[in-house]
């Protein structure tokens, strides 16, 4: 594997398993647990900082930009639904967001609005790592030179070094172990999440 389809590709794994981890937290929810807002903030916090700041950032400012370069269409196909997913994703972040920075406890409505977004948000991503590591990145593989996504692989390393400076990066990888570890992703659920990905290759 490519070096820069592996960068790409290892941080859908740690993505994953965050999604597994808000995944439980909505089932504890169900079950009873009374949502903070401070948790709410720490998955908001991740999604937004390291799935969509810095991992969509890599895609959209340096992969998608490489494939729009060799003649991929922005307005329809493969990156049209990638971009359009990312979209939909930051909503869905925003709504997480929106809800940990009110003030107090939460709220019934805020409850049935965390675990709306939730539900939508998880297979939402789940869905386009899929997508990527199956369809958008082989075609990338296929279409770019070695010496290509040999820089591709730098300018992740230039995309990513103020977060890697001010100790972003880590912090954010950090939080999301801390959450991983709290509101353990479903073992089950997560096989069959590897299976999906694995099965036809
Ligand atoms: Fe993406
Ligand atoms: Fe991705």
């Amino acid at each position: 594997m490519q070096i820069a389809i592996e960068v790409l590709m290892n941080e859908h794994r740690l993505i994953e398993q965050a999604l597994g981890s808000l995944e439980t937290y909505a089932v504890e929810v169900r079950a009873g647990l009374a949502p903070a807002r401070q948790i709410v903030g720490e998955y908001a916090s991740f999604f937004r900082g390291f799935a969509d700041g810095c991992h969509h950032g890599k895609e959209e400012d340096v992969l998608f930009q490489r494939l729009l370069e060799r003649g991929f269409p922005r307005q329809s196909g493969p990156l049209a639904v990638m971009y359009h997913e990312h979209e939909l994703g930051r909503a869905h972040v925003g709504a997480l967001s929106g809800i940990a920075e009110r003030p107090g406890s939460v709220q019934t409505p805020e409850v049935e609005a965390l675990l709306a977004s939730a539900d939508a948000f998880v297979p939402l991503l789940r869905q386009h790592i899929l997508k990527e590591d199956r369809i958008l990145y082989p075609m990338a593989l296929d279409v770019l030179s070695g010496p290509e996504l040999d820089a591709m692989n730098t300018q992740f390393e230039e995309f990513e070094a103020t977060m890697r400076v001010d100790g972003t990066y880590d912090a954010l990888q950090a939080l999301a172990e801390r959450l991983i570890v709290r509101f353990r992703p479903d073992p089950v659920r997560m096989a069959a999440v590897s299976q999906m990905a694995h099965c036809g290759r």
